[in-house]
């Protein structure tokens, strides 16, 4: 028997059998709900979308409770360890692991992809010396809808495909250029023979030598971490992609936009802002008075709780033990004694433990990225880079879903009634 949810309103005392299917019911089937037959409907009130599905999706799932996360069914713990982040971003993408001649095929594209055009090296010599990379990353973002005005023909799948291959392969090289940019050093052209955290390492370290070797260590933690930042389901930015995406923007303005909602500290401006914390505390005898701070609503524990995870986040996990060989290649980040005694602190207080407030993904990232060289400003930058493979898988299964419109929520208007213009002079 199909399962249905009975309303029954108190206004006309009439019921109402409303469908449940996949622990949901439609909004929409609440509008039947009205006294007079003029109303509007009954509305559902959901500000920051608390307790509203926005999609159906198959791509990534998060039993928050539980510390899970699954790209495509694959356990994300897996991922880290056995997979890489192409590899990775082909399963997000596509839904399954590529077989070895589609992964062959796939690399090569994407390796193939990763120069920029001259006048976007241009372009971003025009910024000023001391531009956030992040907002040069996102302007940048958006100025590839210029380069590549074929991105429109979003019902296109070879289009899509390409833009995809564009995407993913000419990112890491706009952030390479961010950041050398932001120190005064030259570009850095790609070099195909490297693997693409590899490549993206040379892009942004190389100095003089004619080739640059990456340290295995690094690479493969740049690559873990790409892996854990490549889809996170419906979190804000994503939804920026969709909501964007729904107007059948091109792919490069809207992942510009997701990309400027990555930028904020409470999503992936985070790890930049754990950094700025643990510098502000600035000593491990100062933490109790830090606590007591944020306990009293005066700040916040950067790094701590998530809207999903109410345990430890998985991701968060996998890091803080990688952290370990990373600075065994790096030395030691002073501030890692200060975050392990933070959280310590944090795990045993009643007001964190209440909460469930747990580190999430950026408490230990920022540590590992400064560490191996990046200031704090590019760490965004760093997130949006592996992120891109969630937000296009995002936004084509959004264009092939027959369920989807143009994002338009409702509002609840509070306002003022009508009333008539009063000239200036006549105001009081
Ligand atoms: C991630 C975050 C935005 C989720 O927010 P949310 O789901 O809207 O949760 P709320 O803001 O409703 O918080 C619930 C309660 O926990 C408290 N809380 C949440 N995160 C907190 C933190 N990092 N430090 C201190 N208190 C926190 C809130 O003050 C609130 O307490 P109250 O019930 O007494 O008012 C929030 O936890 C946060 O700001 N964390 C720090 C920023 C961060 O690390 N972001 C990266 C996410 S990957």
């Amino acid at each position: 028997m199909a399962e249905t949810l009975t309303i029954t309103d108190n206004r006309t005392g009439r019921q109402y059998e409303v469908p449940i299917q996949d622990g949901t019911i439609k909004a929409t089937d609440l509008r039947q709900i009205k006294v007079a037959p003029d109303e509007f409907g009954l509305m559902t009130y959901d500000p920051a979308f608390m307790n509203t599905a926005n999609c159906k999706s198959r791509i990534t799932y998060i039993d928050g409770d539980k510390g899970v996360l699954l790209y495509r069914g694959y356990p994300i713990e897996q991922l880290a360890e056995q997979s890489d982040f192409l590899e990775t971003a082909s399963l997000i993408l596509s839904g399954e692991l590529p077989l070895q001649k589609q992964h062959d095929d796939w690399t090569r594209q994407v390796t193939l992809h990763t120069m920029l055009h001259t006048n976007i090296a241009k372009l971003m010599e025009g910024f000023r010396h001391d531009a956030h990379p992040m907002g040069m990353f996102i302007s940048t973002v958006g100025a590839l809808s210029t380069f590549y005005p074929d991105a429109k023909e979003i019902f296109s799948p070879e289009s899509r495909r390409l833009q995809t291959i564009r995407l993913i392969a000419k990112l890491p090289s706009i952030a390479a250029y961010a950041f050398r940019h932001s120190i005064g050093r030259p570009f850095n052209q790609p070099d195909n023979d490297l693997t693409y955290a590899g490549n993206f390492l040379s892009m942004l370290f190389r100095m003089t030598e004619l080739k640059y070797q990456p340290n295995p260590v690094l690479e493969r933690a740049m690559e873990v971490l790409f892996i854990l930042h490549a889809d996170h389901e419906q979190n804000c930015s994503t939804t920026t992609m969709r909501t964007i995406g729904s107007s059948h923007a091109d792919p490069y303005s809207a992942l510009a936009g997701a990309a400027a909602a990555l930028y904020g500290p409470l999503h992936g401006g985070a790890n930049e802002a754990v950094l700025r914390m643990l510098h502000e505390i600035g000593s491990i005898n100062h933490i109790p008075a830090f606590i007591k701070r944020v306990k009293a609503g005066e700040g916040r524990l950067m790094g701590f709780g998530h809207r999903v995870y109410k345990s430890y986040d998985p991701r968060a996990k996998i890091i803080k033990k990688m952290a370990d060989l990373v600075f065994d290649a790096t030395g030691k980040n002073p501030l890692l004694e200060m975050a392990l005694e933070l959280e310590r602190i944090a795990l045993e207080d009643e007001y964190f433990v209440s909460r469930k407030l747990y580190p999430n993904v950026d408490f230990y990232s920022g540590l590992i990225y400064q560490a191996m060289g990046f200031p704090v400003d590019m760490f965004p930058v760093l997130f949006a880079i592996p992120r891109t493979a969630g937000w296009i898988a995002q936004w084509e299964e959004m264009l092939n879903d027959p369920d989807q419109k143009i994002a338009r929520p409702r509002q609840i208007y509070l306002g003022s009634g009508p009333r008539n213009y009063v000239p200036r002079e006549k105001r009081k």
